[in-house]
């Protein structure tokens, strides 16, 4: 079952999690070809220190001719595909970026992946397909039923890609991560925005009563589950990635701030963001099966990410100013 891909083409490389993959991909021998727009989310920075092994195309997905040029110099055995517009809020003001990237950009790959014969296409999809769920963990065969615009745009895409594989016999897989966190995550998104508001003393803005519960995954470990699936995963096959840790948002906050001896009159309650799943939770036996479980606790990653976000201010000051 083990096969070696030797050089992949990874969409979204400059990216949060893309990124946190190539440089695992560098140290574990991939040739690895980064396929990247630098939207206001990439930044090359986060590939600073793989740089000279690693070879970088700004193309957007959503061109056909010049991604298509990538493909015919570069010639890869296998993509993993993680370039996405990610964030839900700003799905919710504009669709229109997500439609183009997510969808149309990710048909302009599965022609291309047919077309130069990859052996493998992995597909990073999101747990946000499956809609909210209350209670139980959902399983790879439960129905997807998105509900927010940047989902729903992920549930195309999954929709496209799986229409290729059975029309054209694209060998792709698919894989559904929880929410993720760690170093170099874009500054918008919820961790570090309570981290680097805490470090500021200013108010941490909590969506509702904070009630909603995610499951978190750090993104060494989701990295590395994806090249499990691309090593190991069956063509046609669907695989979640999580860890069965979940919190609620408001316990995430009150964690942080004591982590940093912040006081809670710091959290700054929000109206709530329209349509806001209330709970996301994977199972995710079947990527065990393969060899894959998770290695970093909450509990380390978090002070783990509190550090790197205390020593990285500058940087992320830098990019919210960017966006
Ligand atoms: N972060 C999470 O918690 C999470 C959880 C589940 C699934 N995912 C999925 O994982 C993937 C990566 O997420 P992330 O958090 O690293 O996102 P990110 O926003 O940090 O990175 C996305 C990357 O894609 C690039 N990109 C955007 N549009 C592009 C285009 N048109 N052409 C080429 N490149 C483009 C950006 O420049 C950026 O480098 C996405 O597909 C996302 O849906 C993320």
């Amino acid at each position: 079952m083990y096969q070696k891909l030797h050089k992949i083409i990874v969409t979204g490389g400059a990216g949060f999690i893309g990124s946190e993959f190539v440089r695992q991909g560098v140290k574990n021998g991939y040739r690895i070809v980064v396929v990247d727009n630098l939207s206001y989310a990439g930044d090359l920075a986060r590939l600073k220190d793989v740089r000279s092994h690693i070879k970088f195309y700004k193309v957007d997905i959503s061109q056909r001719e010049k991604l298509e040029a990538v493909f015919r110099k570069e010639k890869p055995e296998a993509m993993v595909h993680f370039a996405a517009e990610t964030h839900v809020d700003r799905s919710i003001k504009d669709a229109k970026p997500f439609l183009s990237t997510n969808i149309l950009g990710t048909q302009n790959l599965i022609e291309l992946a047919i077309k130069y014969s990859l052996k493998k296409m992995v597909h990073i999809s999101t747990d946000e397909v499956y809609g909210q769920s209350t209670m139980g963990w959902f399983k790879e065969t439960d129905p997807i039923q998105p509900r927010n615009p940047y989902s729903a745009t992920k549930a195309s895409a999954e929709l496209l890609v799986n229409a290729a594989r059975v029309t054209y016999g694209l060998p792709v897989v698919i894989v559904r991560p929880s929410n993720n966190y760690g170093l170099w995550q874009y500054p918008e998104k919820f961790l570090p925005v309570i981290i680097s508001s805490a470090l500021k003393d200013q108010p941490i803005p909590v969506y509702g009563k904070g009630a909603q519960i995610r499951e978190w995954l750090h993104v060494s470990d989701c990295a590395r589950a994806v090249f499990t699936v691309l090593e190991k995963g069956k063509p046609g096959e669907v695989y979640n990635i999580g860890t069965k840790f979940e919190s609620r948002n408001i316990d995430t906050v009150k964690r942080i701030l004591k982590l940093l001896g912040k006081g809670e009159e710091l959290i700054t309650f929000v109206p709530d963001r329209p349509g806001h799943d209330f709970r996301y939770s994977v199972a995710w036996e079947k990527l065990k099966k393969l060899g894959w479980s998770p290695r970093v606790s909450f509990k380390d990653g978090i002070q783990q990410t509190i550090a790197w976000y205390t020593k990285n201010q500058a940087w992320v000051e830098k990019k919210k100013k960017g966006s």
